[in-house]
């Protein structure tokens, strides 16, 4: 397998002034703080807009939650953004409702990439159809496009490309693909906000775009999620499911408010109705209120990961013998979730350790196969059919790249990598 990794160019990436001259800094010994894959700290914005909530004495689905619903929707270009309780619960009423919506049957199948979070497998069994692993590009981690040709089978309904740590997936080929087939496409965005795809935003590309606002994401809500899309029909759909399938005529406490419109008795005749098997997935106006603060600055947000990003990539750039770091592809931007690593040796493990030892936290990068709960449904021979999601079992993992390192952060995190390779 070292081969299928080798054969791949290092990331160009040009060196910035601002990593040289951090390294040139006095030596840290040990970081002062914890150099954590994700934080949070509460701004103005946040505290503004939770104040807000606070003082409407609501929390149902409201003025605070539509306008971060609008704000979302308008920087990713799709008319309908839906917010929700987890970026799991968004994969699994994206399913549900195009399972409804273009009659699906029970053990229809999904095609996921082997390296990614279980939820997004999980979501795909909740909604009653079959995960079909393809295998990722050795470069970029993302979901093969030639390997999803290959998978494409009589009972293929749908592709659900993951956009991996803040990484846009191939995503021409695979609409392309799901023209030809009609299949539908659902964009597993929970790692990925604010990026492009030639020029086309995540989550406005595919049927339904799903988006994860939870602990060390891009926005950071507590709990939270996203389903986008340009489709009016799923839109409604999308609402019912997370509010247990009820008639769209009333979803908020406001929808029966005015007792003059013509709508009146209507509403009140339906407001009491399902039309489907939901689920209760409703986020509050807290969480929206902490998002829509976020959200006001997402620039430089990703201003701040994407110089992370880069600081860290030109300043190992001279260790592409023994570390891989991310590569970009031109025609897409890379948010920098998170930053991953790739280890050129047998084994991540050495180098995890000296990490964590030294106060910077790492995570596995999203290790989906040889899970137990997976071992009956995957089999023995797992990691043979797919060899690089089983080399990147092994060697990858990420850290942080979040807008709350320091300077400090940053120079520590190179310092250490650079003293485990005596480098
Ligand atoms: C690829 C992927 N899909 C789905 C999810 C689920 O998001 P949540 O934790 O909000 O349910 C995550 C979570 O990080 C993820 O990384």
């Amino acid at each position: 397998m070292a081969d299928v990794m080798s054969s791949i160019e290092p990331a160009a990436i040009s060196q910035t002034s601002t990593a040289a001259e951090s390294l040139e800094s006095p030596a840290l010994s040990l970081a002062a703080r914890q150099v954590r894959v994700g934080e949070l700290a509460l701004g103005p914005r946040e505290r503004f807009h939770l104040q807000r909530v606070i003082d409407s004495d609501r929390l149902s689905y409201g003025p605070v939650t539509r306008e971060f619903e609008a704000t979302f929707a308008r920087l990713h270009e799709v008319p309908y953004a839906c917010f929700c309780n987890s970026g799991t619960s968004a994969l699994q009423i994206a399913l549900t409702a195009l399972k409804e919506h273009r009659g699906w049957a029970d053990g229809d199948e999904v095609i996921v990439p082997a390296v990614t979070f279980v939820a997004t497998v999980n979501a795909v069994l909740h909604a009653g159809l079959k995960p079909v692993l393809v295998d990722v590009q050795p470069d970029t981690y993302n979901i093969d496009p030639c390997r999803v040709a290959d998978a494409i089978a009589p009972r293929t309904r749908c592709i659900m490309p993951v956009h991996l740590l803040g990484l846009p997936a191939d995503m021409s080929p695979i609409l392309e693909l799901a023209r030809q087939r009609d299949l539908a496409v659902v964009e597993d965005s929970c790692e990925t906000m604010f990026a492009r795809y030639r020029s086309r935003p995540v989550g406005s590309m595919g049927d339904i775009g799903c988006f994860s606002t939870y602990v060390a994401h891009f926005l950071v809500t507590g709990v939270g999620g996203f389903a986008t899309t340009h489709d009016p029909d799923l839109a409604r759909l999308i609402r019912s499911l997370m509010n247990h399938g009820r008639d769209n005529i009333y979803i908020t406490i406001d929808d029966d408010d005015e007792t003059g419109s013509p709508r009146f008795r209507e509403i009140v005749d339906r407001r009491f109705r399902f039309e489907r098997v939901g689920f209760s997935y409703r986020a509050t106006e807290l969480e929206a209120a902490i998002g829509l603060g976020q959200i006001e600055q997402w620039e430089s947000i990703v201003a701040s990961r994407k110089a992370n990003g880069e600081y860290f990539s030109a300043a190992l750039a001279d260790l592409a013998d023994v570390l891989r770091t991310p590569t970009i592809p031109s025609d897409r931007e890379h948010a920098f979730m998170v930053y991953g690593l790739v280890v050129r040796g047998e084994s991540m493990r050495p180098l995890v350790y000296h990490l964590e030892e030294n106060g910077i936290e790492t995570r596995d990068m999203l290790p989906l196969i040889h899970q137990p709960v997976y071992r009956g449904w995957l089999g023995d021979d797992v990691g043979l059919r797919f060899p690089v999601a089983e080399h990147l079992y092994e060697r990858a993992f990420y850290i942080g790249c979040h807008q709350y390192l320091t300077d400090e952060d940053r120079a520590h995190v190179v310092r250490t990598i650079r003293r485990f390779f005596n480098r």
